[in-house]
């Protein structure tokens, strides 16, 4: 049997990348739990392990923690225990402190600031008959929020139970030995099959093998699935971090995708039963997301519009779902998520689902949560993105989104069938464009060797553009923490440039044609006040003398249509992002502060 001690450790480096401050293990070490635990990254973990001895055994739980209550500290990290159970927790429990006076009545008393030790404590008080089942059913029933838990109770050594509710949990199922975990890398190198738990479903773990349970205690039979992720996929592969690996995928990510869309060289939606008719009936489209996933969401407002001439809003998830939006049956709500655990996201499709809404889901993880309870749902196949900054992830998305546009118009007849085809066909080009930009990123570097001292800077663009420098500025900030805004080009002047100043950088993504001209007054306005101009633009664009500083030319040889650009455009924005964080000494992977799954609001 595996050392249990290493597999934990092993399986939470695989999720280092979802974000962390404290890290902890508690395994059963000849029939006692034994937890390790520290503030701070793996290695502090690993320095502890070797420091006080690992807990040697076969069964265990362990944790890395992104603090919400309490701040990163030894005490706050996980495992928690009290009485007689361990626990580790991802989520949030909303009504922890009304839980916690009731717990102090009961005689408890807690040593972490932390919501999780509570439920440690709660499982505690409904373990009086000493049936781990029943006290986990008890338990759950009285928890608000979100929670995937992973338990031992010490009268059961070698035995785990996991449930969840709105965290993401999957089980790992190999031969004879089983995992939990937040995520599928976390066991990817040992089995590829596993089971998802639904809500307030229970998992029990021991020697005996796997046994699953509903809420109400009765055992269930679940479907193993197999994952379609490789090994190789979630690893760096000679690559010196997995942003850059991530970007140099865009190309063979979004032709997947397209594939798995595309039939005779048109895209169809049926199967999922997105239908013309649908399509023609809707009569507005809301795109609800947070972050990349809804800049992503603006690109296909912009093509969704434009060829479909069908209103979208696109909203932040955060928002929509405490804005009482007005949406209903007649329309269609499209969750944009890498990851589908986005708690807001998750949140906005219940919302618009409650409404009456269809609501389709674009989402990269098929196991998710958004995945699994939208009406419809496309699976984007970027495969594993393991870096914090979204990068593949963006461009499947509007990939999707553009063949949602075609699709669209052609149902609701403003294009015919030909012209459906044809934009389908100049789709599939824009990853050679993608190509290309990567070939040339010398060309990024230098852009990120002019920046690597900046402190703030601004992204400029109209239309698509626009769009884009959205993405870019976000990208950028992420990962080298420089201060820098994106700004709708025309709006600039209605107060964002009086900071505008000598040396200033303003980007200016300048590649759509029909508001080339006005983009280009905007960038004079600019460098008359002292800024230095990058322009990001189509191989060939003329500027008059003197307006741009360092010109970053796409070599698209013409035959892209101006609204797919911004797949090739955002991979330069991407690559600039990239180098001026490592010149910056900063780890692109895993910057300060982030979490890959946002899974708390
Ligand atoms: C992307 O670089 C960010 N780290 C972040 O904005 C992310 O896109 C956002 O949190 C949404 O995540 P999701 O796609 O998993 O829902």
């Amino acid at each position: 049997m595996r050392d249990c001690a290493d597999v934990l450790m092993d399986g939470l480096e695989q999720l280092e990348y979802r974000g962390y401050d404290s890290a902890g293990i508690a395994v059963f070490e000849k029939g006692v739990i034994r937890t390790v635990k520290t503030r701070g990254k793996l290695k502090c973990m690993a320095e502890k392990l070797a420091d006080e001895g690992k807990p040697e055994g076969f069964c265990g739980i362990g944790h890395t923690r992104w603090a919400t209550h309490g701040e990163p500290s030894d005490i706050n990290s996980h495992p928690h225990s009290n009485g007689r159970v361990t626990i580790v927790h991802n989520g949030i429990i909303e009504n922890y402190a009304e839980l916690k006076e009731f717990l102090t009545e009961k005689g408890y008393s807690f040593v972490s600031r932390t919501d999780s030790e509570i439920v440690a404590c709660l499982l505690d008080y409904y373990y009086a008959e000493r049936d781990p089942l029943r006290a986990i059913m008890e338990t759950v029933r009285e928890l608000r929020g979100s929670y995937a838990l992973g338990i031992l109770f010490k009268d059961f050594p070698d035995r785990v139970y996991a449930t969840r509710k709105g965290s993401p949990l999957i089980v790992g199922i190999g031969g004879s030995e089983y995992f939990i975990a937040s995520d599928i890398p976390a066991f990817l190198k040992y089995t590829k099959n596993y089971a998802l738990l639904d809500d307030d479903e229970i998992v029990a773990i021991d020697n005996s093998g796997v046994r699953f349970f509903d809420i109400h205690g009765i055992a269930v039979k679940k479907q193993t699935q197999t994952a379609d992720w490789n090994i190789e996929q979630a690893q760096k592969c000679g690559f010196p971090h997995y942003m850059l690996k991530e970007i140099y995928e865009q190309p063979e990510v979004v032709v997947k995708t397209l594939d798995s869309i595309v039939t005779d060289g048109v895209p169809d939606f049926s199967d999922i039963g997105l239908t013309d008719e649908l399509m023609r009936d809707v009569k507005r489209v809301f795109v609800v997301a947070c972050g990349t996933a809804m800049y992503a969401g603006i690109v296909g407002r912009y093509a969704v519009e434009k060829m479909a001439r069908v209103p979208v809003t696109v909203e932040i998830a955060s928002e929509f779902r405490y804005m009482d939006p007005i949406v209903g049956e007649d329309d269609l709500v499209i969750l944009v998520s890498q990851s589908g655990e986005t708690a807001d996201t998750i949140a906005s499709l219940e919302l618009a689902k409650s409404r009456g809404a269809k609501t389709l889901a674009v989402v990269n993880v098929k196991y998710s949560a958004i995945a699994r309870n939208s009406d419809m749902y496309i699976h984007t196949l970027a495969g594993p993105e393991i870096a914090v900054a979204s990068t593949k992830a963006y461009s499947v998305q509007i990939a999707v989104l553009y063949l949602i546009a075609f699709r669209f118009a052609y149902a609701r007849g403003i294009i015919l069938e030909n012209e459906m085809r044809r934009l389908t066909a100049q789709l599939y080009k824009a990853p050679e464009a993608i190509r290309d930009v990567i070939e040339n990123k010398d060309e990024c570097q230098f852009i990120a060797s002019q920046l690597v001292n900046v402190e703030t800077l601004f992204f400029i663009g109209r239309g698509f553009d626009y769009a884009l420098s959205l993405e870019g500025s976000l990208k950028l900030k992420e990962i080298t923490y420089i201060h820098s805004e994106a700004y709708a080009a025309g709006e600039l002047k209605h107060g964002t440039i009086s900071l505008i100043e000598r040396n200033i950088p303003v980007i200016t993504v300048a590649t759509q044609r029909n508001v080339l001209a006005k983009t280009v007054s905007n960038m004079e306005e600019v460098k008359a006040r002292g800024a230095t101009i990058i322009a990001i633009c189509r191989k060939g664009t003329e500027f008059a003398e003197g307006t741009v500083d360092i010109k970053l030319e796409l070599n698209i040889g013409g035959e892209l249509d101006d609204m797919l650009l911004p797949l090739p455009t955002v991979c330069a924005l991407q690559l600039i992002a990239y180098y001026t964080s490592v010149l910056r000494g900063i780890d692109p992977d895993k910057p300060r502060n982030l979490a890959k799954s946002v899974t708390t609001e």
